[in-house]
């Protein structure tokens, strides 16, 4: 055997090249930054050589520094074996980012269009969870028109169809508030919903589809609160999480079965989390994130980390179920 020969023999693959998206053009630009920093230094080296894409305020995209017209930035994932769109919210994980890899031919992370679109509407969501007999909180969807409309009766949160991060979302105990609340979440979308507040705890299930197209659901995590779950609470570090959320049996296979029959009826793929509260008529839907917060620190990775999978080791599945076989 030659020396050249016993080199090529043991010499590791090359790293194969995926591409990170952050940032986007919605008020979840700073946490989808946050998720994709992390998610770029999580991939190991070893395996991974990453590009690092991101996406202004404007619009506007980048590679490092550098300003990349939409052309060359397409170029650069189709440049790429898989692409890891690391965008919440609208313009991002409401599928805009999946077209944009389905119509570049590239291989990406996590749910396709339509999942994406129907998980980032809030009222969409309901009808689909209402279809399959899962609870979701009463509610009436207001556009701007109708806003004026509207007769208050008892305490309600105001929130956008399609925002997250609690950006907009507003609890209203007074009819006085209701102004406010209604013009805060007009601010982010053109349909509000006004709901019925769910008293309840509230609980988080993720569920992962493989490749084989097997389902993984990690342990359920409790967000604890001391009042409302803002966007203080949510990155201020005032939430407290419990993994496992602590669950009678019976609860947790009601949250389970809604989990994954909510993730299959929106046709989710990669991991998503289905957050509800837990009522003691049972499990009431609150919403769908297709692209969830994804720092070690988030509830997604940290319920998979409890089930034994390390943020690396998700990262690492999440890439491989999607690359080309
Ligand atoms: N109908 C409701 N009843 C009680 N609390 C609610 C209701 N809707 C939302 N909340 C509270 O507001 C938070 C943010 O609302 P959510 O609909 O999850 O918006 P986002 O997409 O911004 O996370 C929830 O985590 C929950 O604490
Ligand atoms: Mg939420």
């Amino acid at each position: 055997m030659t020396a050249t020969a016993a080199t090529a023999a043991t010499a590791p693959p090359a790293p194969t090249r995926v591409a990170v998206v952050g940032g986007g053009q919605n008020c979840e630009h700073e946490v989808s930054l946050a998720s994709a920093v992390a998610v770029a230094d999580a991939l190991d080296p070893a395996s991974y050589d990453v590009v690092r894409l991101t996406i202004g305020p404007d619009g506007a995209w980048r590679v490092g520094d550098r300003a990349l017209p939409l052309g060359e930035a397409v170029a650069v994932l189709q440049s790429c074996a898989a692409v890891l769109p690391v965008v919440h919210g609208p313009r991002g994980e409401d599928g805009t980012l999946a077209a944009l890899c389905e119509l570049a031919g590239v291989a990406y992370v996590g749910s396709g269009v339509a999942a994406g679109a129907l998980a980032m509407d809030k009222w969409a969501t309901k009808l689909v969870a209402q279809a399959l007999g899962i609870a979701t909180a009463p509610a009436v969807l207001l556009t701007a028109a109708g806003a004026a409309t509207y007769a208050w009766t008892h305490p309600v949160v105001v929130k956008p169809v399609a925002a997250g991060s609690s950006h907009g979302v507003s609890m209203v105990r007074e009819a006085a508030q209701l102004p406010d609340a209604l013009e805060a979440a007009l601010a982010l979308d053109d349909r509000v919903l006004v709901e019925d507040v769910v008293i309840g705890r509230e609980v988080d299930v993720a569920v992962l589809g493989t490749a084989d197209g097997g389902r993984l659901v990690p342990p359920a995590l409790e967000v604890v609160v001391d009042g409302w779950f803002d966007h203080e609470a949510k990155y201020g570090g005032g939430a407290d999480f419990r993994i496992p959320a602590p669950l009678e049996d019976v609860e947790r296979k009601a949250l389970e079965e809604a989990a994954l029959a909510v993730y299959d009826a929106l046709g989710c793929a990669g991991v998503a989390r289905v957050d509800f509260f837990v009522t003691p008529d049972g499990p009431v839907l609150n919403e769908v994130n297709t692209m969830p917060g994804f720092t070690a620190q988030s509830q997604v990775p940290k319920m998979f980390a409890a089930a034994g999978l390390s943020y690396a080791e998700l990262l690492d599945r999440l890439v491989r179920d999607v690359l080309p076989r």
